[in-house]
């Protein structure tokens, strides 16, 4: 086993907060970061991406990209910083015609056969991401030194189910159609995803990645008969291949809607932690995990925007039900752009000071 990276502070080696908890030590107070912490409730985000053009263009300008992911880092002082790109840059680097558009959100040029999967590349060519290698070049050595580097990608189903839509879908309806109805284009499509983020994140981490996490933000969707193969499955064969090749790699898996399921993960140990959504009640999840398995999560990011006593009353239940063992404190899902700044100091200020 390869000893964790290490941060020094007078040559004292001090292991950096998030790193402790996926080792499956509990720490205190918890370290914290917010999915989609850079974003569009910071004034600062909103006038860089005025100025870069593109959403995609933001992702890849690697000074843009270090830019918006240290805003979140200089204001509030996160545990982590979260590299700036998007789940979409697969699809868009095998070729797929990827869109972002102005209040409406992402829009691809459907993939819905083996013909038009056959027109994409079939190994992701990792060069087309460089700007996304370099992002994480600038980043390990710009951020503080206690701070972790997080790198990421969708999990296949949910990444698929927007190569098929070429949008966001209510309950992914033309994705989960077409794998009842064409299983053998949903796996070759799902096989190709695993192959290309196993490669993705692989690279990331040479790139100064600490962790990855894995964004299966439309778990929810899925009958039990197409958990297995669509989810789990692919989710398992990325975390096994990353660790398999990199065996110091840490892995975070966020399965939205994914609280029947937890279980499973835990047994077969898919993830140094797992990341609860806003759902699940982690006095009740907790003790049903392994004591060495990290969790991550879970405020409901609604709370953090009506802020006051629900805020208040949110934290201090997951600080309860999660204290003594090894938690990085987060939001339940992403972050929303009409979130208080205000808000998001206050809760970190309750993570912070929890005596
Ligand atoms: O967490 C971070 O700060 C890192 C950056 C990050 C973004 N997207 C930036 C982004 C991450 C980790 C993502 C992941 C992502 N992207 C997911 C999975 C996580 C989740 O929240 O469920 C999904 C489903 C996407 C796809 C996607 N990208 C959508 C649906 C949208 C439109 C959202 C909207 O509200 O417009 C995006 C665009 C996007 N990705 C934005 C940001 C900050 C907003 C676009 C903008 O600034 O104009």
């Amino acid at each position: 086993m390869s000893t964790p990276p290490a941060t020094r502070s007078e040559g004292i080696p001090t292991r950096k907060a998030i790193l402790k908890v996926l080792d499956g030590e509990a720490v205190w107070p918890q370290p914290i970061w917010m999915m989609r912490q850079a974003g569009r409730y910071l004034p600062e985000y909103r006038e860089t991406r005025k100025d870069a053009g593109s959403f995609l263009d933001l992702c890849y300008t690697p000074r843009l990209a270090t830019e918006v992911t240290l805003q979140p880092i200089r204001r509030f002082g996160f545990d982590g910083a979260i590299m700036f790109s998007d789940i979409l840059v697969i699809p868009h680097a095998l070729g797929q015609d990827v869109r972002f558009v102005e209040g409406e959100g992402p829009r691809l040029e459907p993939v819905t056969t083996l013909n038009a999967l056959d027109n994409l590349a079939d190994d992701l060519p990792l060069e087309r991401l460089n700007p996304v290698f370099e992002t994480l070049d600038r980043l390990s050595t710009a951020l503080p030194r206690e701070t972790t580097l997080l790198g990421f990608c969708g999990a296949p189903w949910t990444v698929a189910s927007y190569m098929i839509a070429g949008k966001g879908t209510p309950d992914q309806a033309p994705a989960r159609i077409l794998a009842y109805r064409d299983p053998a284009f949903m796996g070759a499509l799902i096989d190709r995803l695993v192959r290309a983020s196993t490669a993705y994140l692989i690279r990331q981490i040479d790139a100064g990645a600490e962790v990855v996490q894995l964004f299966e933000s439309f778990g929810s969707a899925l009958p039990p008969a197409l958990f297995g193969p669509l989810s789990f499955e692919p989710i398992r064969r990325i975390v096994e291949g990353v660790k398999g090749a990199r065996p110091g790699a840490k892995a975070i898996v966020f399965v939205r809607g994914g609280g029947a399921n937890l279980e499973r993960f835990a047994e077969a140990r898919i993830g140094d932690a797992l990341a609860l959504d806003w759902t699940l009640d982690p006095a009740r999840v907790r003790p049903t995990l392994p004591a060495r398995l990290a969790t991550q999560g879970n405020l409901d990011p609604l709370a953090l925007i009506a802020g006051g006593e629900a805020l208040t009353r949110g934290v201090d239940h997951i600080l309860q039900a999660t204290r003594g063992t090894p938690h990085i404190f987060n939001l339940g899902h992403g972050i929303l752009p009409e979130t208080p700044i205000e808000h998001v100091e206050q809760m970190i200020a309750r993570v912070r000071a929890a005596a």
